[in-house]
């Protein structure tokens, strides 16, 4: 097939293109010194279509790419295919309600990357989690040892306080929701199916020291688009937002839940205990796919401050400048957080990758202040991904992790900045292939997985 530059959809054009091979690269060439403190894998999941081809940004096949970082150097650089049924079959259906829904090994992994337990998991919402080795291979799909029987999110959380990783699957047939708690040694030790209104798509939740909060937003499950093998969620005028807060090991009759504005959060920042409040800050979308599957206004970040005692939701703007992709330190998940870092969103959308600014927002939420690493004309970072250095006090003593992208020469670096300083030079920049735009990764220190 050929096709015009207009004729390929938004998602796969310039970095959003798919790459077609898959590297490993050992000769790497950096610029400034690589921290020596730093002992394992930047790792980040993205959807790249075996095919060339996908109908929406969030339907290509899952793609690592990592670096591996010890004793100052990069030793490499490895791009690998999440090895799920769709490489092996790619005329594959991906949304079919009668296969590859119901499925559970049938995931596109291609969403986020955590490592737990001494495992790497490969994550996307609607399937099992993969499982892949140090060198980025697939080592297959894990239902806990048979006691995952439904989805699992693509955004679990990691208690830096009990090493659990807390996590829910939502599904588009009851149970449409269930919570699930993961233990620090890797079993799956809680299973609870949880009430929501309806098929609602749930991406993230968060936690706190001693609760969950589910996000029950509208954004809902449609069977007539999914017949028609469209993105099957759209947005739902009807549906209630609200958000549940259930105890860690509670069930579904201890939930209690709380209405707030129609909107819609993909990802929160981080959230915590404050007496007999919860704080949550957000990354928050008006709405979301009401014109379409396309139909995404730009979001901003916003604090939302659940008041238990009055039954009550609090619900302010922060800042009115776009970001998403909201990360904190993963030592203050669930905790009280001073810093947050999102990845700031062009104010309007352009053709010309040379026009994007690109750049890192740091939020002090003890302050109030913003600020930012602007990277300048055709530079695009990702998610930036919060490492601590090894010697820090501050919560922001460390380092951001993401990949760039030049568009004036059309390559990529993974760059590692100064957190608490932001300086717009990197620390040190390993010099790469070009890395497509993709979604979220972490840092797996070898102390977690190797
Ligand atoms: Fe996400």
């Amino acid at each position: 097939m050929t096709a015009t530059e207009s004729e390929i959809p938004s998602h796969l054009r310039g970095n959003g293109a798919p790459v077609t091979e898959e590297l490993t690269l050992t000769e790497l060439d950096v610029t400034g010194a690589i921290p020596p403190e730093l002992d394992g894998r930047y790792l980040r999941n993205g959807a790249n279509p075996v095919t060339g081809f996908s109908d929406h940004p969030f339907l290509g096949d899952g793609m690592i790419h990592g670096v591996r970082l010890r004793d100052g150097k990069a030793e490499w650089y490895r791009n690998r295919y999440v090895q799920t049924p769709f490489i092996a079959d790619p005329e594959r259906q991906v949304i079919n309600p009668d296969a590859s829904l119901r499925d559970m090994t049938s995931s596109k992994a291609n969403t986020h990357i955590v490592g737990h337990a001494g495992k790497i998991l490969a994550l996307e919402e609607g399937h099992f989690p993969y499982v892949l080795d140090g060198d980025l291979n697939t080592v297959g799909p894990t239902d806990y040892d048979g006691k995952l029987t439904g989805p699992f999110t693509a955004h679990p959380k990691i208690c830096p306080m009990t090493g659990e990783m807390l996590a829910f699957g939502y599904y588009f047939v009851e149970p449409y929701m269930t919570y699930l708690r993961v233990s620090a040694d890797g079993q799956l030790v809680q299973s609870e199916e949880i009430t929501v209104g309806g098929p609602t798509m749930v991406h993230d939740f968060n936690i706190t020291e001693n609760n969950v909060v589910f996000m029950d937003l509208p954004a809902c499950f449609d069977l007539e688009l999914a017949i028609k093998g469209e993105m099957p969620i759209a947005w739902n005028e009807d549906y209630p937002a609200r958000l549940g807060v259930m105890p860690r090991t509670g069930t579904d009759a201890d939930v209690v839940w709380y209405d707030i504005d129609p909107c819609y959060v993909f990802h929160p920042l981080n959230s915590y205990e404050d007496g007999d409040t919860i704080v949550l800050d957000v990354a928050r979308f008006d709405h979301i796919w009401r014109d379409g599957p396309m139909d995404f206004p730009n979001p901003v970040l916003w604090r939302w401050v659940i008041d238990q005692s009055t039954g009550t939701v609090h619900e302010e703007q922060v800042d009115d400048r776009p970001g998403e992709f909201p990360r904190v330190a993963d030592a203050v998940i669930g905790q009280q957080h001073r810093y947050g870092y999102l990845m700031a969103f062009p104010e309007t959308r352009s053709d010309d990758p040379m026009d994007n600014n690109g750049a890192i927002l740091k939020y002090d939420r003890q302050t109030g202040e913003r600020t930012s690493i602007e990277l300048g004309a055709g530079q695009t970072p990702g998610e930036a991904v919060f490492v601590p250095a090894a010697d820090g006090e501050a919560e922001d003593d460390g380092y951001l992790m993401t990949y760039v992208h030049d568009a004036s020469t059309n390559l990529s670096s993974m760059a590692i900045f100064d957190a608490k300083e932001m300086g717009a030079e990197p620390i040190a920049s390993v010099h790469l292939p070009r890395v497509p735009f993709g979604f979220h990764g972490s840092w797996v220190p070898s102390s977690v997985a190797d």
